[in-house]
């Protein structure tokens, strides 16, 4: 985050202090969900028929705090977020995304970035269901996107273990714009592993969907732009106003017994720092994660703070048991995201919280056909602040470099000299991670040298299953394991950080036939 400081200053100064609001007068919404408006033929075999949804993305209203007047967004259908799809494995659905929003942004569009040269339309939209393993034509590919008035029909097989994917904005050049008006939801696959567990579910299971923001006095969306009028893109967008379920400083009346939250980190670029306290106290209390982007992990792993990148899903169990009547809150850093109100007294809790999960079978590396060495890297200007970001030194343009084979496993060793932790993600696949280094940047920048400085570091428990987004922490190495199944055709991989990957930290590649 290079110079983000000097970019950002400017119009934080007219962003509204949002510790002026009265906290916890709002409470969480639960996120409608999605209703099929009936059945299709199956485009994977025409003798069956599918579930089919229309999805439209469209200008909306919202009051995400009771007093502030109603913000305006963008998004996939009348809500913020989106509605959740709730999903069975094994069962494909077909779903029309709509563009329906009018002929202007109303955030501002860097004509500078690739893609969004003046000759590009405004308004676009091109829809990516981040975790789902679909044909390209289906993914969302950044190019694809549509202007208003069209659709696209995307078939989403669904062959996939249970987990929380989400659905966002993927428009070249403007994603982070889009995302940030608030084009995103999530998407349930259940199956019959997860349903054997017996974990909190119906009313004791909701999604917590973060994602800061900045506003306005006046409650509407705030994107800064730097002070360079050559190139309005900033580096990192961080918000005061943190909105769980679309509503700042929520409150959430439980009984004290185990609840089932799935955490999706959707901002754009804040990593959050999770934890539990009684008000008042700084004490972290303890809470179980049983499950990663990909699904459930084999075990559950105790936590008293979750760190969460852009993109990365956590399944939590957090058991108010102990502390009815108590009111709890949930931090990041020094933020306050929102408040538990437990009930007093005790309740029956037919819920459990099972010791073993799911079997997670480790990838070795005897499998792996290929490995690839690939950088992250960062530019700065004259001035010193951050202009640019890239994949391996390559522009998104550039001739496609990373062809794995269909049945193939790989490991992508992602090597990061800056400051910064990125998420790295990559479409179409589940993956693992093998382990975190430290190494010497300039050896390998001017010898192309890998010189590590300590041990490898496993990864952490509550990472060690599928992963489809991971953590690529500042100047280390980062090893993950990859079979490459599915599909064959163009997929992306990319920054999870939308300031990233919009100027260039976002490469295609290709799973080609086996041979
Ligand atoms: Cu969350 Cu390329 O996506
Ligand atoms: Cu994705
Ligand atoms: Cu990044």
């Amino acid at each position: 985050m290079l110079g983000a400081m000097n970019h950002t200053e400017p119009t934080m100064a007219a962003a509204l202090d949002v510790n002026l609001l009265a906290k916890f007068v709002d409470p969480l919404p639960y996120p409608a969900v999605a209703r099929p408006q009936g059945r299709k033929p199956s485009p994977a075999d025409p003798k069956t028929s599918v579930s089919f949804y229309r999805i439209q993305a469209q200008a909306t209203e919202s009051k995400v705090h009771r007093d502030l007047a109603a913000t305006r967004f963008w998004s996939f259908g009348p809500t913020v977020p989106g509605p959740t799809f709730e999903t069975r494995a094994g069962e494909p659905l077909l779903i029309e995304w709509v563009n329906t929003l009018p002929g202007a942004h109303f955030l501002p569009i860097d004509r500078t970035i690739h893609g969004a040269e003046s000759d590009k339309p405004e308004v676009r939209t091109v829809v990516h269901l981040h975790g789902a393993k679909t044909g390209p034509a289906s993914d969302g590919y950044p190019e694809d996107w549509i202007v208003p008035g069209k659709s696209s029909l995307y078939f989403y097989p669904n062959q996939q273990d249970a987990a929380m994917l989400w659905y966002h904005d993927h428009a070249l050049g403007i994603n982070r714009l889009n995302v940030y008006a608030g084009l995103l939801g999530t998407f349930f696959i259940r199956d019959s592993v997860e349903d054997a567990l017996n974990l909190p579910r119906g009313k004791y299971e909701l999604p917590l969907i973060l994602y800061d923001r900045l506003l306005t006095r006046e409650g509407q969306l705030l994107y800064p732009v730097s002070p360079d009028p050559q190139s309005p893109w900033v580096p990192e967008v961080f918000g005061n106003a943190i909105l769980v379920n679309g509503k700042l400083f929520p409150y959430l009346e439980v009984e004290p017994r185990k609840y089932r939250f799935r955490v999706l980190n959707g901002s754009n670029a804040r990593i959050y720092h999770l934890s539990l306290t009684r008000e008042n106290s700084a004490e972290e209390l303890p809470f179980h994660q049983i499950g990663t982007d990909q699904g459930l992990l084999p075990a559950p792993v105790p936590l008293t703070r979750l760190d969460i990148a852009p993109g990365e899903r956590a399944d939590l169990v957090m058991d108010f048991r102990e502390f009815g009547g108590a009111q709890l809150i949930l931090k990041s850093d020094a933020y306050v995201v929102m408040q538990f109100r437990v009930a007093s007294g005790k309740v029956n809790d037919a819920s459990s919280l099972p010791s073993a999960l799911r079997s997670v079978p480790k990838i070795t590396e005897s499998q792996v056909v290929q490995t690839r060495l690939l950088t992250l890297d960062e530019y700065v200007n004259k001035a010193g602040n951050s202009a640019m970001l890239l994949l391996n030194a390559t522009h998104w343009k550039a001739p496609v470099t990373e062809r794995p084979m269909l049945g193939s496993t790989e490991v992508w060793t992602l090597i990061n000299p800056t400051n910064d932790t990125h998420p790295i993600h990559l479409h179409l696949v589940r993956f693992q991670i093998l382990d975190r280094q430290t190494y010497e940047p300039w050896l390998f920048q001017t010898k192309r040298q890998l010189h590590f400085l300590g041990s490898a570091e496993l990864p952490e428990p509550n990472e060690a299953g599928w992963k489809d987004t991971v953590q690529a922490h500042s100047r280390m190495v980062t090893r993950i394991i990859v079979p490459f199944e599915g599909f064959t055709g163009r997929y992306v991989w990319h920054c999870h950080i939308l300031e990233h990957e919009d100027n260039e930290m976002m490469r295609p590649y290709e799973v080609i036939p086996a041979a």
